[in-house]
């Protein structure tokens, strides 16, 4: 297995997951789901599933990964159970969706440097404008898909851990930055309240699926990203610190990304906190709005640099998602690992196309489709969000589970844990593991699956 490469260094590890962790997920995603959750409260949820079920979930993903040293679908081979083999088919359909519209996304914030850059704060107020210039912004995008491959190209160790070890600490600086800024400015405070003092009458359930939906995709799990990750550990890391890393710092720069971006909008909507649940636009539109408002020289140094720290983000992830259809390709089907990435990602970037005319440029893919019960359309990307997100991932998360506690049994995942982890056999967390692997994520997970799904695609609302 030497020929596949492998992390050079225990922090490498820790530093590549993190990175595949920490993305638009935290920094575009998790305050724009606070924002439209009603704040604290949503936090409070969203900390529970992150510590509680989706740690446990972690570290069996890498577990498998380093057990069988292979991709989510050639995993469950190894194991000797061919019949799961569609839960890692599963997870790569995940991954391509995800990828498809997530490298939509990171195109814009890419081209938003160059506005940011130039002044042009104006872009703000005509984001729909900005992003119906499919020809500017999919060649943006498709810059970062290029620089994605590229990274991907290099393989494991060259190219996703140097990476990450490089930006990680860059990222956490310019955030703690911009922290610190926006609470020197007037109704900082306010955010600060909006953002960390729950009022619990707000949650109902599509606060709970989102928080749900966001802990996963913000942690990368579900989808097998964390097998593919996990297959390139040396039997010498111990998996379940190496989880519970990741958890905490991801966690805790999406915590930070909320303490960044609340105390601006404070700031911004004079203490009223309007504008808080503009929903996904929160980044693109808000905080450009309060680069604007700061103006001069420093508007366009904090601005460009805050999209400069979300691409940087962004790039991490990106490489994750195309890391794990890419390990596919090449075990399975035995094509050469450079000609598998630029293949893959560029198959990818033509599945996100629709995705990106769907924003202004064309009404077909922009009112795409009303789900039952709803009065508005949704757009392609947003379905498609929704399909991946809140659907594939808690699926696979759940079948994962299953299959790792009562399939593969208890014991074996156990055994793999145990490896570069003396103390654990016997400990509490061993204990909490199993219950949390064989119960609480199969039940919990399985049934926030269905709920979801009626909830989300045909309006039935059973809580
Ligand atoms: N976690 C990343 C983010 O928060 C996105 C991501 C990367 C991801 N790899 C993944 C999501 C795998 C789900 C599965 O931006």
């Amino acid at each position: 297995m030497a020929n596949r490469g492998g992390f050079t260094s225990r922090i490498g590890f820790i530093a590549a997951a993190a990175g595949s962790a920490v993305g638009l997920g935290n920094i575009w995603g998790f305050p724009y789901e606070v924002g439209s959750g009603g704040g604290a409260a949503f936090v409070f949820i969203y900390l529970a599933f992150c510590f509680i079920l989706c740690f446990p979930v972690m570290a069996t993903e890498i577990a498998i990964g380093r057990k069988t040293q292979l991709n989510p679908v050639g995993a469950f081979t190894a194991l000797g159970y061919k019949k799961w083999r569609w839960v890692g088919k599963l997870g790569i359909l995940a991954g391509v969706l995800i990828l498809s519209f997530y490298n939509v996304i990171a195109g814009w914030a890419f081209g938003y440097i160059f506005e940011m850059a130039a002044g042009n704060f104006g872009v703000a107020e005509k984001f729909g404008d900005y992003t119906s210039q499919v020809f500017k912004v999919g060649g943006y995008g498709l810059v970062f898909m290029a620089t994605t491959a590229y990274v991907v190209s290099k393989g494991i160790s060259g190219g996703i851990e140097k990476i990450a070890k490089l930006l990680m600490p860059t990222l956490i600086l310019m955030i703690i930055g911009l922290v610190v800024y926006g609470l020197t400015l007037p109704n900082s405070m306010d955010g600060i309240k909006f953002y960390l003092v729950p009022d619990f009458t707000k949650i109902n359930g599509s606060t709970i699926y989102n928080a749900m939906g966001q802990a996963f995709f913000s942690l990368s799990l579900g989808m097998g990203a964390l097998i593919t990750y996990g297959s390139y550990v040396s039997k010498k890391e111990n998996i379940v610190t190496a989880a519970a890393w990741v958890t905490v710092v991801d966690v805790s720069i999406a915590f930070l990304a909320g303490l960044m971006i609340f105390p601006l909008i404070g700031f911004m909507s004079g203490g009223t906190m309007e504008g808080a649940g503009g929903g996904p636009g929160l980044i693109f539109v808000t905080l450009a709005q309060i680069f604007g408002a700061i103006g001069g020289s420093w508007g366009v140094i904090v601005g460009t640099g805050f999209f400069v720290l979300l691409c940087f983000a962004a790039l991490t992830s990106t490489v994750s998602l195309l890391e794990v259809p890419v390990a596919y390709v090449v075990d399975e089907m035995k094509i050469q690992r450079k000609k598998a990435v630029w293949l893959v990602a560029a198959v990818i970037f033509i599945v996100g196309i629709p995705s990106l005319l769907g924003n202004g440029y064309s009404a077909f893919f922009t009112n795409f489709i009303t789900y039952i019960g709803a009065d508005q359309p949704t757009d392609f990307l947003s379905f498609v969000a929704a399909v991946a997100n809140d659907t594939l991932l808690p699926l696979g998360g759940c079948m994962i589970a299953f299959f790792a506690a009562h399939v593969w049994k208890t014991q074996n995942l156990d055994e793999e844990l145990a490896i570069g982890a003396p103390n654990f056999k016997g400990s509490f967390v061993q204990k909490y593991l199993n219950f949390a692997i064989m119960y609480l994520a199969p039940v919990v997970l399985g049934v926030m699956f269905i709920l979801t799904v009626l909830s989300t695609f045909f309006g039935i609302n059973i809580i």
